[in-house]
């Protein structure tokens, strides 16, 4: 892919990997735009770091909206912005079908710990919780399941016997940070092939 790659982000909340990604792309460490950040909640940090960053917003709530019609409604906002790749960044929701559907094998996300183990929702507490001594970060295609698409990277993380689920966390989350702007990369460079669940990376 010689042009740039046309990127949409799906948030829900802080937006720290939001920001990575795109000061990733300020650094001219992939060969991308931020075409649409696209906002669930109306009071997410992604918001005003993507309008302090000259990239446009889309609130598109989704409290009170059945899942199906809201899906409906994504679908057509992304394809408004004809997106190569929709990068989820903390987006607290299922993609539905629908999504899957319209943009299959395009969609990634990043999960805080390393996948199979621990997905869903606090994972970072669940891998403490659970006495695991290595943890980490993957980031992943999205298909149907929750977190359960094909795995691009991964990144592991030692737990310490002082940690707490908060210092973890942290230490998880500066992985995150590098981790993402890595996979968006290999996938604007054209270097990620999907073998059924193995994404085999062109390293050159
Ligand atoms: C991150 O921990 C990410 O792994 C998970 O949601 C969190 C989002 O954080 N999917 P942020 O909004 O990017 O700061």
């Amino acid at each position: 892919m010689s042009d740039k790659t046309r990127i949409a982000v799906l948030a829900s909340g802080r937006g720290s990997n939001f920001v990575s990604i795109a000061d990733a792309i300020k650094r001219d460490e992939i060969n991308a735009e931020i075409v649409l950040l696209i906002c669930n909640k109306p009071d997410a940090g992604a918001i005003d770091a993507a309008r302090f960053r000259g990239i446009e917003v889309k609130i598109l709530q989704s409290k009170g909206v059945p899942a199906p019609e809201y899906d409906e409604k994504l679908v057509q906002v992304l394809k408004s912005c004809n997106p190569d790749l929709i990068v989820l960044a903390g987006y607290m929701k299922i993609v539905g079908k629908q999504i899957i559907d319209a943009f299959p094998m395009k969609i990634i996300n990043i999960h805080p710990a390393l996948l199979p183990s621990f997905p869903g929702l606090d994972a970072q507490k669940q891998a403490f919780d659970y006495g695991v001594k290595v943890t980490g970060c993957t980031v992943h295609f999205v298909d149907e399941g929750v977190d359960t698409g094909p795995v691009i990277l991964q990144k592991s993380v030692l737990v310490d016997d002082d940690d707490t689920a908060e210092t973890l966390s942290k230490r998880i989350l500066a992985e995150e940070h590098r981790l993402y702007p890595e996979a968006i990369r290999l996938f604007s460079e054209g270097k990620l092939k999907i073998e059924g669940r193995r994404v085999i990376i062109e390293r050159s």
